[in-house]
């Protein structure tokens, strides 16, 4: 099938490229981001392979339909970029890679937490330039600390078996509990009471209309006073002003963020020569107590083969007419 990929950067045509010997498809790369505007690009295409800062709304699907798309493959795990039932009403199929390596993003969370609390991206500088002095770089125990996870499916349960490996105690919120979560120890409480008893909130939730910017002031009120707050899901969980409000009243101690609620026009692009405008997300980089890495989480060898083979996978079946197990439905977007 002719399957047109956007957002495409060399190491996706790398990993797509080498997955496709194995399926012939006819894949042909373009570097923009699929929106309205470029959805022309994709005009005798009856797939299109998004990424997560594609804009899915109804009018790119409009002009996708009328241009004959039928499937939507995206290679990513989040869908809400994309308007569901727009796609179902235009008769567009969407599939999605639903876990490509949880590890990687767990993995990439601990680290924010390990780098924040004992500064190692601050005592990189130091020593390299040959300053050993300690002041400023004073960490705390991991272990004993109480740790909050705000969504308990792959990636949230995989957090947790990695900090009960350092002692924490963990507590958990989520819509559907996951015993095993709850195997590991953790306690499941509501969300006030993760709030105020955490050290560190970490969000592993989708992005849905329920949890559109969880984090906001009133949520960071019942949180410790210099609690750690980590998000490597999705930007808009985080009200991106409350949090600044609280970092500048140091009611939050540390902050480390992969993702953020305005990225679209920054990650995954070279801007170290542009005056970048977003004042808001400047204004984050200015803290010392905060990292900031771009949606860089699940970047691993292991996950980009595994994205590239599923979404083949994914795009055969749908032509071949075989059951897809990666269907994405307006349903879901409600029960997630
Ligand atoms: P998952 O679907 O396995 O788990 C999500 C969990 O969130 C489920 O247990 C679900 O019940 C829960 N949930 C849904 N609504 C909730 C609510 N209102 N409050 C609390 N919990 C709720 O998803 P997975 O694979 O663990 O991924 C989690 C998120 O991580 C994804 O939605 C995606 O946004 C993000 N992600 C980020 C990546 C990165 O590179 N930074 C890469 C992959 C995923």
């Amino acid at each position: 099938m002719k399957v047109a990929v956007f957002s495409t950067k060399a190491y996706d045509r790398r990993f797509l490229e080498a997955a496709n010997t194995d399926h012939g498809h006819e894949l042909v790369f373009f570097e923009p981001h699929l929106t309205s505007d470029t959805a022309i690009l994709a005009s005798d295409s009856p797939a299109v392979c998004a990424f997560v800062n594609d804009q899915l709304d109804e009018n790119t699907l409009q002009a996708l339909a009328n241009q004959g798309t039928r499937l939507i493959a995206l290679r990513s795990a989040g869908y809400n970029n994309v308007d569901l039932t727009a796609a179902s009403k235009l008769g567009l199929t969407i599939v999605r890679v639903p876990a490509y390596s949880p590890y990687a993003v767990a993995e990439h969370t601990v680290g924010l937490i390990l780098t924040l609390n004992r500064k190692i991206h601050r005592a990189y500088n130091r020593v390299r330039e040959g300053n050993f002095s300690l002041d400023g770089l004073l960490g705390f125990d991991l272990h004993g600390r109480t740790v909050g996870i705000v969504g308990t499916g792959k990636i949230g349960v995989l957090v947790a078996q990695i900090l009960k490996g350092f002692g924490c105690q963990l507590l958990a919120y989520d819509v559907h509990q996951n015993p095993e979560c709850e195997a590991l120890g953790a306690k499941y409480v509501k969300l006030p009471e993760l709030f105020q008893a955490s050290d560190i909130v970490t969000l592993h939730c989708p992005l849905t209309k329920d949890t559109y910017h969880l984090i906001d002031d009133q949520a960071l009120a019942q949180m410790k006073q210099g609690v750690m707050l980590i998000n490597t899901s999705r930007g808009a969980l985080i009200d991106t002003n409350a949090v600044t409000e609280a970092l500048k009243s140091r009611k939050i101690g540390y902050l480390g963020l992969d993702v953020y609620e305005k990225e679209s026009d920054l990650f995954f692009e070279d801007l170290s020569e542009d005056v970048i405008q977003d004042d808001v997300f400047q204004r984050l980089l200015t803290f010392p107590n905060v990292l900031i890495t771009g949606h860089q989480a699940f970047f691993t060898e292991n996950a980009l083969k595994n994205i590239a083979e599923t979404t083949l996978s994914n795009i055969t079946d749908i032509e071949q007419g075989n059951p897809c197990p990666n269907i994405v439905t307006p349903e879901q977007k409600i029960a997630a």
